[in-house]
């Protein structure tokens, strides 16, 4: 997972980014250091020699290379959204951060940094900060997670992502291309909304049996329903006589009806019937498509 941090100048993105980058032992990688790097001039130079035209065509090409990483934080510059080709290529299994900061903040600490923000070196830079800021929060809403970042330590920030994503409880079992995480924690479920999120899928089923959805069902449904992800439910009744071709036809004839295509998400939802069944159309609906196991048993 890249974890893309998005905000206004002076949000903290770098150094919430650094935080992040140590607690995690992720790398970090910032696309504005990144620019000056491959311009070798610093960003006001390019905005004044250049513009800011071709500054966005630099930054657009950074995006698209820093977006093929995996397992990075990315700190982004505040106009990064401007672009929606910009949010695409970043959120490709990546989960897009807002910090959000008030005015008033922004300015205290973007005019004790200096002459580094071109597009804040006007006479009234409190009233350039709210034009652009109401120009480009409907963009900044469309993060994935918000975090405000105005009264609290970079330190704090890092933290509160950390466990709105469940990642202290992220195993990693690298298997190079094949690799995959396991989620052991408390409370992990109510993460499964932001943690499927992060795949982009087109369509989203939960294979379960009647006696777990009516334990976890809410909570699954409210945890999707938090990042907009409405399940198709299929059920197969509860127990090991139903583990057989007949039910597994049916999962098909669902997830044909309702059009599930190569990039939809299976998450099995049960012990290990549930788990066996679905893991099984998952390896072979459209030649297999991406599933997720939420095992209810020791077993599974
Ligand atoms: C910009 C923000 C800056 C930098 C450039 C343009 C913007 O990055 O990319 O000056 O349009 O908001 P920071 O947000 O890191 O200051």
């Amino acid at each position: 997972m890249k974890i893309v941090l998005t905000g206004f100048m002076g949000s903290g993105k770098t150094s919430v980014g650094q935080e992040l980058s140590r607690r995690l032992g992720y790398p970090l990688l910032d696309t504005d250091l990144l620019i000056e790097e491959k311009e070798g001039m610093p960003i006001s130079l390019i905005f004044k020699k250049k513009g800011e035209d071709y500054f966005r065509s630099v930054e657009r090409l950074v995006v698209e290379d820093v977006s093929k990483q995996d397992r990075t934080v990315i700190a982004t510059g505040g106009g990064i959204v401007k672009d929606k080709r910009n949010v695409e290529n970043l959120s490709q299994r990546g989960i897009i951060v807002w910090l959000k900061t008030d005015p008033e903040v922004i300015l205290r600490r973007t005019m004790s940094e200096g002459g580094k923000r071109p597009l804040l070196d006007v006479k009234e830079p409190l009233i350039e900060i709210n034009r652009l800021l109401a120009e480009r929060e409907p963009l900044y809403e469309q993060a994935d997670i918000v975090v405000d970042t105005s009264f609290i330590a970079p330190g704090e920030a890092a933290q509160e992502i950390i466990e709105m994503l469940a990642l202290e409880s992220e195993v990693t079992v690298s298997l190079k291309e094949r690799s995959y995480s396991i989620l052991i924690g408390r409370k992990t479920l109510n993460k499964l909304g932001v943690r499927v999120k992060e795949f982009r899928p087109s369509k989203v089923a939960v294979i379960t049996n009647p006696t777990v959805w009516a334990f976890y069902g809410d909570a699954c449904a409210r945890a999707l329903k938090e990042h907009s992800m409405k399940p198709l439910v299929v059920t197969v009744p509860d127990g090991e006589e139903y583990k057989e071709l007949l039910w597994v036809s049916n999962i098909y004839s669902e997830l044909l009806k309702a059009r599930f295509d190569r990039s939809s998400i299976l998450i099995a939802l049960g012990g290990g019937v549930i788990g066996d069944m679905a893991g099984f159309v998952a390896a072979t609906y459209m030649r297999g498509i991406r599933y997720i196991q939420v095992p209810t048993t020791l077993l599974a």
